[in-house]
């Protein structure tokens, strides 16, 4: 009597967990039959931005980590604020420094005119940010779709959320973990630092008030340190001086971040830490050397990034405007 209720109930934990795998599965050319142009129109946006403004591929590609990284891989991060509530994307991990909103909206404008109310913005996120690393010398892959548009979008969830550039390898390995994700998958998307700029703000603290001992990060070159002082001068104002995360290559996703790592020359103390622990130096030191295998890992941990709590099925809704809930 007693084992045949364990076995009833472990019948049910098994169909509820296939369930909800189920209902959670995202699937490559979701949108072949109902919109088969989706992919095409958003790598179009994509590329046409790219050649107007090459920085756009670095913003989609953060983009796409902000918005699985807070409430999962749902739009969350396009919608706007509103006199009631201040969105994520005013937040001080994105506001002002996160980009390519109007790639999103162009693409989303495009396609609800041929295929109404279909193709969520989610979705179009995490293709533009597949773009992107196609079209900066990433590998291109396939991107499960399928995924629903959220109805919240909270500030202080983001804030929480979103690592923060002070963080050293202990703080990162446990927020990543806490998403699901391994200290090996963490070094491996930290890679993204090959592309894209950083405001002068997100890092000045490791020029000019490192800690009460000594003002600047000793961990950082003198001479790389000496050239961002340059430009980034102490005290200045200006909350649009940004600098190149990698200065040999700005535009191009290889494995030169994990070379700067190794000479000191990074802009995050997230970014030096890595060399503080012996995995995550051997696996600084292998992707180094080994660009061919980084790509191959970081388009894998971009595709389960992607997954991050997705909404499927009939959950949230397909928003009309991305930066409005319907
Ligand atoms: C490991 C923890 C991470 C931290 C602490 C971090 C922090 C930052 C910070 C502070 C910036 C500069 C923002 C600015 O001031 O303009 C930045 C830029 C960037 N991050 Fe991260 N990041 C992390 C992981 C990631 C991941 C996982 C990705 C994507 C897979 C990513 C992609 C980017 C890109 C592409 C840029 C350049 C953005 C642009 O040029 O507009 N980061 N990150
Ligand atoms: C300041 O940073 C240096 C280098 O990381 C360290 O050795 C020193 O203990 C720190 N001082 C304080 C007061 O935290």
């Amino acid at each position: 009597m007693a084992s045949m209720r364990v076995e009833i109930l472990l019948a049910l934990v098994v169909g509820l967990c296939v369930g909800v795998q189920l209902e959670a599965q995202l699937q490559v050319g979701f949108y072949k039959n109902s919109c088969g142009l989706a992919e095409f129109i958003i790598k179009y946006e994509v590329r046409n931005a790219f050649i107007r403004d090459r920085g756009v591929a670095a913003g989609l590609v953060r983009m796409h980590f902000h918005d699985c990284f807070v409430r999962g891989c749902d739009g969350s991060v396009l919608i706007d604020s509103t006199p009631q509530s201040t969105a994520e994307k005013d937040a001080p991990p994105n506001n002002p420094s996160l980009r390519g909103f109007e790639v999103i909206d162009r693409a989303k404008t495009w396609l609800e005119s041929v295929c109404k109310g279909v193709v969520s913005c989610a979705d179009i996120v995490a293709f533009a940010a597949r773009d992107s690393v196609e079209i900066t010398g990433g590998l291109g892959y396939d991107v499960p779709a399928g995924r629903r548009d959220g109805r919240v979008s909270l500030a202080s969830e983001a804030l929480a959320n979103l690592p923060a550039p002070t963080l050293n390898v202990d703080q990162l390995t446990q927020e990543f973990a806490n998403k699901g994700f391994t200290q090996g998958e963490m070094v491996t998307l930290s890679g993204a630092h090959s592309i894209g700029r950083s405001h002068c703000t997100s890092f000045s603290n490791r020029l000019y008030n490192f800690n009460s001992t000594m003002s600047q990060d000793p961990s950082l070159d003198p001479n790389y340190a000496a050239r961002l002082k340059q430009q980034c001068p102490q005290g200045s104002t200006d909350p649009n001086l940004v600098v190149p995360m990698d200065p040999n290559t700005p535009n191009s996703m290889d494995t030169s971040y994990y070379q700067n790592i190794r000479l000191n020359r990074v802009l995050f103390t997230s970014d030096q830490t890595l060399l503080t622990h012996i995995a995550t130096l051997n696996q600084v030191s292998q992707n180094a050397a080994n660009p061919f295998v980084w790509r191959e890992d970081f388009a894998a941990a971009m595709v389960k990034m992607g997954q991050m709590s997705v909404l499927t099925g009939s959950a949230g809704e397909i928003r009309l405007n991305c930066r409005v809930i319907n």
